[in-house]
Protein backbone atom coordinates (compact mmCIF):
# COMPACT_ATOMS: atom_id res chain seq x y z
CA UNK A 1 0.00 0.00 0.00
CA UNK A 2 1.30 3.83 -1.14
CA UNK A 3 2.12 5.65 1.96
CA UNK A 4 -0.67 8.35 2.82
CA UNK A 5 0.00 11.79 4.27
CA UNK A 6 -2.77 14.71 4.97
CA UNK A 7 -1.51 18.17 4.38
CA UNK A 8 -3.30 20.93 5.99
CA UNK A 9 -2.90 24.10 4.51
CA UNK A 10 -4.57 27.01 7.22
CA UNK A 11 -4.17 30.97 6.85
CA UNK A 12 -0.54 32.19 7.65
CA UNK A 13 2.02 33.71 5.13
CA UNK A 14 4.25 30.67 3.09
CA UNK A 15 1.76 29.23 0.86
CA UNK A 16 4.95 28.61 -1.45
CA UNK A 17 5.89 26.20 1.28
CA UNK A 18 2.18 24.41 0.66
CA UNK A 19 2.54 23.90 -2.84
CA UNK A 20 6.40 22.61 -2.47
CA UNK A 21 4.82 20.15 0.11
CA UNK A 22 3.07 18.17 -2.01
CA UNK A 23 5.20 18.57 -5.46
CA UNK A 24 7.49 16.94 -3.16
CA UNK A 25 5.29 14.08 -1.67
CA UNK A 26 3.77 13.46 -5.54
CA UNK A 27 7.63 13.03 -6.54
CA UNK A 28 7.98 10.62 -3.22
CA UNK A 29 5.16 8.48 -4.72
CA UNK A 30 2.85 9.58 -1.42
CA UNK A 31 -1.10 9.36 -1.55
CA UNK A 32 -2.04 13.26 -0.26
CA UNK A 33 -5.08 14.24 1.37
CA UNK A 34 -5.16 17.52 0.81
CA UNK A 35 -7.52 19.85 3.71
CA UNK A 36 -7.02 23.83 2.88
CA UNK A 37 -9.09 26.21 6.01
CA UNK A 38 -11.41 28.78 4.23
CA UNK A 39 -8.65 31.41 4.98
CA UNK A 40 -6.14 29.96 3.29
CA UNK A 41 -7.77 30.64 0.47
CA UNK A 42 -7.47 34.74 0.31
CA UNK A 43 -4.04 34.23 1.59
CA UNK A 44 -2.98 31.37 -1.46
CA UNK A 45 -4.84 33.56 -3.69
CA UNK A 46 -2.82 36.76 -2.61
CA UNK A 47 0.77 34.78 -2.49
CA UNK A 48 0.34 32.51 -5.26
CA UNK A 49 -2.25 34.33 -7.36
CA UNK A 50 -5.54 33.05 -8.58
CA UNK A 51 -4.46 29.45 -9.98
CA UNK A 52 -2.80 28.96 -6.59
CA UNK A 53 -5.31 26.93 -5.17
CA UNK A 54 -5.79 24.97 -8.52
CA UNK A 55 -2.13 24.59 -8.56
CA UNK A 56 -2.65 22.75 -4.77
CA UNK A 57 -5.58 20.85 -5.87
CA UNK A 58 -3.79 19.33 -8.86
CA UNK A 59 -0.96 18.61 -7.04
CA UNK A 60 -2.83 16.48 -4.14
CA UNK A 61 -4.34 12.53 -5.03
CA UNK A 62 -7.50 13.38 -3.33
CA UNK A 63 -9.14 17.15 -1.97
CA UNK A 64 -11.54 17.61 0.95
CA UNK A 65 -13.69 20.66 1.71
CA UNK A 66 -12.45 21.77 5.38
CA UNK A 67 -16.24 21.77 6.11
CA UNK A 68 -16.69 17.99 5.37
CA UNK A 69 -16.76 16.13 8.57
CA UNK A 70 -17.90 13.21 7.28
CA UNK A 71 -14.14 12.40 5.26
CA UNK A 72 -12.10 9.55 5.57
CA UNK A 73 -9.07 11.72 7.46
CA UNK A 74 -11.70 12.57 9.91
CA UNK A 75 -11.55 8.95 11.78
CA UNK A 76 -8.88 7.24 13.48
CA UNK A 77 -9.90 3.88 11.00
CA UNK A 78 -8.41 5.46 8.15
CA UNK A 79 -4.65 4.66 8.35
CA UNK A 80 -2.53 7.50 6.99
CA UNK A 81 1.18 7.82 7.98
CA UNK A 82 0.04 11.92 9.83
CA UNK A 83 -0.25 15.07 9.06
CA UNK A 84 1.48 17.67 7.94
CA UNK A 85 -0.24 21.55 8.38
CA UNK A 86 2.02 23.87 6.82
CA UNK A 87 1.84 26.83 7.29
CA UNK A 88 0.32 26.93 10.24
CA UNK A 89 -1.16 30.07 11.92
CA UNK A 90 -1.49 30.71 15.28
CA UNK A 91 -5.37 30.28 14.80
CA UNK A 92 -5.42 26.66 14.34
CA UNK A 93 -2.62 26.17 15.95
CA UNK A 94 -4.35 26.83 19.53
CA UNK A 95 -7.39 25.05 18.00
CA UNK A 96 -4.99 22.05 17.40
CA UNK A 97 -3.55 22.66 20.97
CA UNK A 98 -7.21 22.41 23.07
CA UNK A 99 -8.50 19.80 20.78
CA UNK A 100 -11.23 21.36 19.39
CA UNK A 101 -12.13 20.07 16.07
CA UNK A 102 -14.57 22.76 14.39
CA UNK A 103 -13.20 21.59 11.00
CA UNK A 104 -12.03 19.40 9.19
CA UNK A 105 -8.59 20.26 9.18
CA UNK A 106 -8.42 20.69 13.03
CA UNK A 107 -10.16 17.48 13.47
CA UNK A 108 -8.16 15.51 10.82
CA UNK A 109 -5.06 16.69 13.14
CA UNK A 110 -6.91 15.81 16.45
CA UNK A 111 -7.18 12.56 14.79
CA UNK A 112 -3.65 11.92 14.12
CA UNK A 113 -2.87 13.01 17.88
CA UNK A 114 -4.95 10.66 19.33
CA UNK A 115 -3.67 7.74 16.84
CA UNK A 116 0.03 8.48 18.00
CA UNK A 117 1.01 8.98 14.41
CA UNK A 118 3.19 11.67 13.42
CA UNK A 119 1.74 15.50 13.14
CA UNK A 120 4.44 18.26 11.85
CA UNK A 121 3.14 21.33 12.49
CA UNK A 122 4.98 24.76 11.02
CA UNK A 123 3.92 27.61 12.23
CA UNK A 124 4.75 30.94 10.87
CA UNK A 125 4.12 34.17 12.84
CA UNK A 126 6.63 36.43 14.66
CA UNK A 127 7.01 37.70 16.98
CA UNK A 128 5.24 34.94 19.17
CA UNK A 129 3.37 35.92 22.57
CA UNK A 130 2.87 33.95 25.66
CA UNK A 131 -0.13 32.48 24.05
CA UNK A 132 1.78 31.33 21.26
CA UNK A 133 4.43 29.97 22.82
CA UNK A 134 2.31 28.01 25.47
CA UNK A 135 0.04 26.68 22.38
CA UNK A 136 3.24 25.05 20.64
CA UNK A 137 4.17 23.94 24.06
CA UNK A 138 0.96 21.96 24.52
CA UNK A 139 1.22 20.63 20.72
CA UNK A 140 4.20 19.70 21.57
CA UNK A 141 3.79 17.56 24.83
CA UNK A 142 0.78 16.10 23.09
CA UNK A 143 3.51 14.43 20.55
CA UNK A 144 3.64 16.75 17.36
CA UNK A 145 6.96 18.26 16.32
CA UNK A 146 6.96 21.51 16.31
CA UNK A 147 8.74 22.94 13.08
CA UNK A 148 8.92 26.98 11.90
CA UNK A 149 9.95 27.15 8.62
CA UNK A 150 13.11 28.73 9.00
CA UNK A 151 15.17 28.38 6.35
CA UNK A 152 18.62 26.04 6.24
CA UNK A 153 21.30 28.66 5.68
CA UNK A 154 24.29 26.12 6.04
CA UNK A 155 23.19 24.56 3.09
CA UNK A 156 24.05 27.93 1.39
CA UNK A 157 20.79 28.47 -1.13
CA UNK A 158 21.60 30.15 -4.19
CA UNK A 159 17.63 31.09 -4.70
CA UNK A 160 14.02 31.15 -2.77
CA UNK A 161 13.10 27.78 -4.46
CA UNK A 162 16.39 26.35 -2.61
CA UNK A 163 15.01 27.68 0.49
CA UNK A 164 11.93 26.12 -0.03
CA UNK A 165 13.32 22.60 -1.32
CA UNK A 166 15.76 22.54 1.64
CA UNK A 167 12.33 23.39 4.68
CA UNK A 168 10.03 21.64 2.60
CA UNK A 169 12.44 18.41 2.80
CA UNK A 170 13.00 18.51 6.59
CA UNK A 171 9.06 18.54 7.05
CA UNK A 172 8.55 15.67 5.11
CA UNK A 173 11.44 14.03 6.84
CA UNK A 174 10.01 14.62 10.25
CA UNK A 175 6.89 13.27 9.02
CA UNK A 176 8.90 9.73 8.29
CA UNK A 177 9.00 10.14 4.43
CA UNK A 178 12.11 9.97 2.76
CA UNK A 179 12.58 13.32 0.74
CA UNK A 180 15.89 11.69 -1.15
CA UNK A 181 18.18 14.13 -3.03
CA UNK A 182 15.96 16.81 -1.66
CA UNK A 183 17.27 17.32 1.02
CA UNK A 184 21.22 18.17 1.52
CA UNK A 185 22.42 16.63 4.71
CA UNK A 186 25.02 17.69 6.79
CA UNK A 187 28.56 15.80 6.32
CA UNK A 188 30.48 17.97 8.23
CA UNK A 189 33.06 20.69 6.61
CA UNK A 190 34.60 20.06 3.76
C1 LIG B 1 -1.88 37.64 3.55
C2 LIG B 1 -2.14 37.11 4.92
C3 LIG B 1 -1.09 36.60 5.66
C4 LIG B 1 -1.30 36.08 6.95
N1 LIG B 1 -0.23 35.58 7.63
C5 LIG B 1 -0.43 35.01 8.83
C6 LIG B 1 0.66 34.38 9.51
O1 LIG B 1 1.78 34.32 9.01
N2 LIG B 1 0.40 33.78 10.70
C7 LIG B 1 -0.85 33.77 11.25
O2 LIG B 1 -1.01 33.19 12.33
N3 LIG B 1 -1.90 34.37 10.63
C8 LIG B 1 -1.72 34.98 9.43
N4 LIG B 1 -2.79 35.56 8.78
C9 LIG B 1 -4.11 35.60 9.46
C10 LIG B 1 -4.88 34.30 9.32
O3 LIG B 1 -5.20 34.05 7.95
C11 LIG B 1 -6.15 34.38 10.17
O4 LIG B 1 -5.82 34.42 11.55
C12 LIG B 1 -7.14 33.27 9.92
O5 LIG B 1 -8.25 33.41 10.78
C13 LIG B 1 -6.52 31.90 10.14
O6 LIG B 1 -7.54 30.92 9.99
P1 LIG B 1 -7.18 29.39 9.74
O7 LIG B 1 -6.27 28.96 10.82
O8 LIG B 1 -8.50 28.70 9.81
O9 LIG B 1 -6.58 29.28 8.38
C14 LIG B 1 -2.60 36.08 7.50
C15 LIG B 1 -3.67 36.61 6.75
C16 LIG B 1 -3.44 37.10 5.48
C17 LIG B 1 -4.60 37.64 4.70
Amino acid sequence: MRKRLIVGVTGASGSALALETLLQLAAAKVETHLVISQSAQLTIDHELGSDGVGRMRAAADHVHSCRNLAAPIASGSFRTEGMIVVPCSMRSLATMAYGVGDSLLTRAADVVLKERRRLVVAPREAPLHEGHLEAMLKLSRMGATIAPPVPPFYTRPASIEDLLREIVARLINWAGIDPGGQMTRWEGLS
